[in-house]
């Protein structure tokens, strides 16, 4: 595996691979890799010629920066799991690097990035559309992957992909929530919790499954309820938003007739970490 610091070097790796004919995956991480990164990875690595992954904390996407301090950075481990999966190229590039000048873009992004995150942390995704745009201009892939955990993002990156002309016919490809034996979905946030909250932490899946089960005869508004009351009661979490959103607009609904696939997105605090979470609703009702 080659470990790629410079943007350049990438663009004449990338152009090899491209003029040779060959499909290029790539799969954009902010490190600290655990199994549902290598799920990324294994599926662009069974699905194309070469793969490349990025390691990048990406700081215009946060707007705590108490939570850029705290993020995690775990690189030695990350090289080594990548070069395990049989990556050919890890992209691991400084801050200057990657914004040699301020990136001022502003992306037009629209409803999908009004709710949700987008709502709960302004200039999110614009952070996320600038990097995850100039990584597919450095990398040039055929095939991008991204994990169904940060749901909302997959939708809103489809959207700055659509806004910036298709990046040659890139293919978007959503991949299933990785989760851990008892359920909680797999995140770099998780190595943050003690050992107390990360015992009640996998109560937000269950509550997420026991609201699919309710939802066979209830409505979406008490669907919510009873969700946000599954998991307040849980000593040590609180939620801070349940949405029943359409899993395509990622627009929220009021009835289940509204949707073909009905999506139940969480965030969590448990203590100060903030985990999100999301499942799929069989609208029935
Ligand atoms: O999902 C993430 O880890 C990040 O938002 C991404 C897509 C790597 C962009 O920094």
């Amino acid at each position: 595996m080659k470990v790629i610091r410079k943007a350049d070097e990438l663009r004449a790796w990338s152009a090899e691979q491209r003029a040779a004919g060959l499909t290029l995956g790539f799969v954009p991480t902010m490190g600290a890799l655990h199994d549902g990164h290598l799920s990324l990875v294994a599926r662009a690595r069974e699905n194309n010629d070469a793969v490349a992954v990025s390691v990048f904390v990406n700081p215009t996407q946060f707007n705590n920066p108490d939570d850029l301090k705290t993020y995690p950075r775990t690189e030695e481990a990350d090289l080594a799991k990548l070069k395990a999966a049989g990556v050919d190229v890890a992209f691991v590039p400084t801050v200057e690097e990657m914004y040699p000048e301020p990136d001022t873009r502003v992306f037009e992004l629209g409803p999908v990035a009004e709710v949700m995150e987008g709502k709960m942390r302004p200039g999110h995704f614009n952070g996320v559309a600038q990097v995850v745009s100039r990584l597919f201009v450095m990398v040039n892939p055929t095939h991008a992957y991204f994990g169904e955990k940060d749901f909302q993002q997959i939708a809103v990156i489809r959207k700055m992909v659509d806004l910036e002309g298709g990046f040659g016919g890139l293919q978007i490809v959503d991949v299933p929530i990785k989760r851990e034996a008892d359920g909680l979905a797999m995140s770099s946030r998780n190595v943050r919790l003690t050992p107390e909250l990360r015992a009640v932490a996998p109560g937000i899946y269950k509550a997420l499954q026991a609201g699919v089960e309710y939802a066979r005869n209830h409505s979406v508004e008490e669907t919510t309820e009873y969700v946000v009351n599954q998991i307040n009661t849980i000593d040590g979490l609180e939620t801070e938003y349940f949405q029943i959103v359409d899993g395509k607009t990622c627009q929220p609904i009021s009835d289940w007739s509204e949707s073909e696939m009905p999506v139940g997105c969480v965030t969590v605090f448990a203590g100060d970490v903030r985990l999100i979470d999301n499942i799929k609703f069989t609208p029935t009702c």
